[in-house]
């Protein structure tokens, strides 16, 4: 049993924000109390922190850590310049093994205790790149990146060994995502017969949708359906669907993924960087559909989530408080593990990140934190009561 001391700002499941100087207590890495008063016995003091939810990134591609900063305003042109070469890569497991070791090493760094991520283009890689998210301890939603056309031979997966690999990997890892790079690289054979699986095993599924203009001609061309209906038609639109980006759906679309469920990852540091537009989220809240913020590396150049907030906020006028609830509880809630995480409640893992912060007030400290913050903020980071980084 451990008890921290600092500012707790958190929401809490019933949508409230709490802001008190108190202490969390935990035990086998779950919360048991939060207490304004002296709890009796050691704390660690952090008094002059933050203790804040674990941030949570709803849309991340691990296998392109290396590759931030490489720009482009065409999607299609920045995926085979930059993303398929260094995707290729990750078929060396001991590559993927190097390079998973960095990324999952600057998600704790950054304060995230909570992802869903884009694996490697193999199974066998994102078994490797696995094994190195459980040294790290925190919850990791990840699927090896499936494509079948349009990419280099070596990125293609047939339908026949992707149905065997999900199995497989369903089988074997609880949090396996089914993951479908995005209709311009996958036949409607391997997103249905993948589908089919998932529901099988209740998995988890991610793609991108509606991102860039020139994608949702391509995918006209290919499918001679709009990008949503193209899902729909091979399964892929559940509940457990998380879909990046969604900038330029129709209103009919996006009535169709609302009377789905399937949630949103609005990822702004990567629609500003690759200028693909700006998601109204206007659009989503009228339609009911969750959103939840992602970094979406390398498209988005931020590993840091406090700068894909500020970015979310140059997106849409959102207040501190409302852009702070979608990087936690909506993360949560988008990744379907509001249950167990997202906010500080006893009964919730012991996810925390301690920060740094100025201000006085609830709005001043968040509207700092939104416009200001950076890796340097962060002191420590928790998942599951373990101190899996610290200063
Ligand atoms: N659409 C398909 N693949 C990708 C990717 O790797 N990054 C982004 N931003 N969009 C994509
Ligand atoms: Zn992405």
């Amino acid at each position: 049993m451990t008890t921290y001391r600092g500012r707790i700002i958190t929401f809490t499941d019933s949508r409230k924000i709490e802001d008190f100087e108190g202490y969390m207590q935990v035990e086998h890495g779950i919360i048991k109390k939060l207490s304004k008063e002296k709890i009796t016995g050691e704390y660690e003091d952090y008094r002059d922190y933050l203790i804040l939810p674990g941030f949570i990134d709803t849309h991340v591609h691990l296998p392109q850590v290396a590759i931030r900063g490489k720009w482009s305003d065409d999607l299609l042109k920045w995926l085979e310049n930059y993303v398929f070469p260094e995707e290729k890569r990750f078929l060396d497991e001991d590559y993927a093994r190097k390079m998973s070791r960095r990324f999952f090493g600057e998600l704790v760094r950054n304060g995230t205790t909570s992802a869903m991520v884009y694996g490697p283009p193999s199974r066998e890689s994102t078994e490797a790149a696995y094994e190195i998210a459980d040294e790290y301890g925190i919850n990791v939603f990840m699927g090896q990146t499936l494509m079948d056309m349009n990419v280099p031979d070596e990125l293609k997966t047939s339908t026949k060994k992707a149905v065997e690999d999900v199995g497989y990997m369903a089988e074997r890892r609880e949090n396996y995502v089914l993951t479908l790079r995005f209709a311009p690289s996958c036949s409607m054979e391997l997103m249905r017969e993948t589908a089919k699986i998932a529901k099988l095993y209740d998995l988890r599924i991610q793609t991108h949708i509606s991102e860039q203009k020139g994608e949702i001609e391509v995918v006209k061309e290919i499918f001679n359906k709009g990008y949503a209906n193209v899902y729909d038609t091979a399964g892929v639109l559940t509940p457990k669907t998380v879909l990046a980006h969604g900038i330029h759906l129709s209103e009919e679309e996006l009535r169709l993924i609302s009377s789905r469920g399937s949630k949103i990852a609005h990822c702004p540091s990567s629609n500003f960087f690759l200028h693909s537009g700006v998601m109204k989220m206007k659009n989503m809240r009228k339609h009911g559909i969750s959103v939840g913020l992602g970094s979406d590396i390398a498209g988005g150049p931020y590993i840091n989530m406090m700068e894909v907030m500020r970015d979310a906020y140059y997106a849409n006028p959102l207040s501190p408080m409302e852009i702070f609830r979608l990087l936690t509880l909506g993360g949560a809630e988008v990744l379907g593990i509001s249950d167990v995480t997202g906010t500080l409640e006893p009964g919730k893992y012991g996810d925390f990140t301690i920060v740094k912060y100025e201000g006085e007030t609830t709005e001043d400290i968040l509207a700092n934190l939104t416009f200001y913050g950076n890796e340097n903020r962060i002191v420590g980071t928790y998942s599951h009561g373990r101190q899996v980084w610290g200063k």
